[in-house]
């Protein structure tokens, strides 16, 4: 499965601002519309607990979309699972993927946060990083990756400026070795 990993961050590398959840608060119109179109048009979105409690307000059900949250407590959130749409799974990144790619998805965008991301590069799961910056600075905040050894070499695609106060969409592949 090819996986593409999706986040904004600021210019020195916060994917929050401090210790808010929120990003909306800081993120451009330009990045949230690019969001916002590039989710409808993925079957697969996965993400962590604490990312989905982030932005549980603002996920759509849709038959057309399935939406992963890795939780290491499945069975708190048995309430809210809708096959097919919205599920809960504990375990391995790679095992999850290769249960995913049994069911048929070819695709899937990984949406965060620190910690899954860690976890999938860690497994050399990620195709691509599309990482949109904001020309912010903010010192404390979570970051794309967790304070761990990583070694994950990444190739520029392309850079696409949207907007006039400079926020960059980059698109990288990650490098097999
Ligand atoms: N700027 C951006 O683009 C962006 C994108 C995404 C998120 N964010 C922000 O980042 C924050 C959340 O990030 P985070 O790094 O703290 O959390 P996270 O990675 O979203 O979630 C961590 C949680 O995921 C679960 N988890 C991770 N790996 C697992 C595994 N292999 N098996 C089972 N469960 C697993 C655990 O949930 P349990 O504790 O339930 O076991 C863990 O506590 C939010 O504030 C969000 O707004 C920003």
């Amino acid at each position: 499965m090819k996986i593409i990993l999706l986040m904004v961050t600021s210019l020195d590398g916060k994917t929050t601002r401090w210790n808010e959840s929120r990003i909306f608060q800081w993120t451009s119109k330009e990045d949230q519309d690019n969001f916002s179109s590039l989710i409808k048009k993925k079957s697969l979105l996965i993400m962590g607990r604490k990312t989905f409690d982030a932005a549980k307000k603002m996920i759509k059900l849709s038959p057309k979309i399935l939406h992963v949250v890795f939780t290491t407590e499945p069975e708190k959130y048995l309430d809210l699972v809708v096959p097919g749409q919205l599920e809960f799974v504990n375990g391995s990144a790679i095992n999850i993927i290769n249960k995913l790619d049994d069911r048929g998805y070819k695709e899937a965008l990984l949406l965060g946060g620190e910690h899954l991301n860690t976890e999938f590069f860690k497994e050399k799961l990620v195709n691509e990083v599309w990482l949109t910056l904001e020309p912010y600075l903010f010192g404390i905040g979570n970051q794309l990756v967790l304070s761990e050894k990583l070694n994950i070499d990444l190739t520029l695609q392309s850079i696409t400026k949207l907007n006039k106060k400079g926020t960059l969409l980059l698109k990288y592949e990650a490098n097999k070795n």
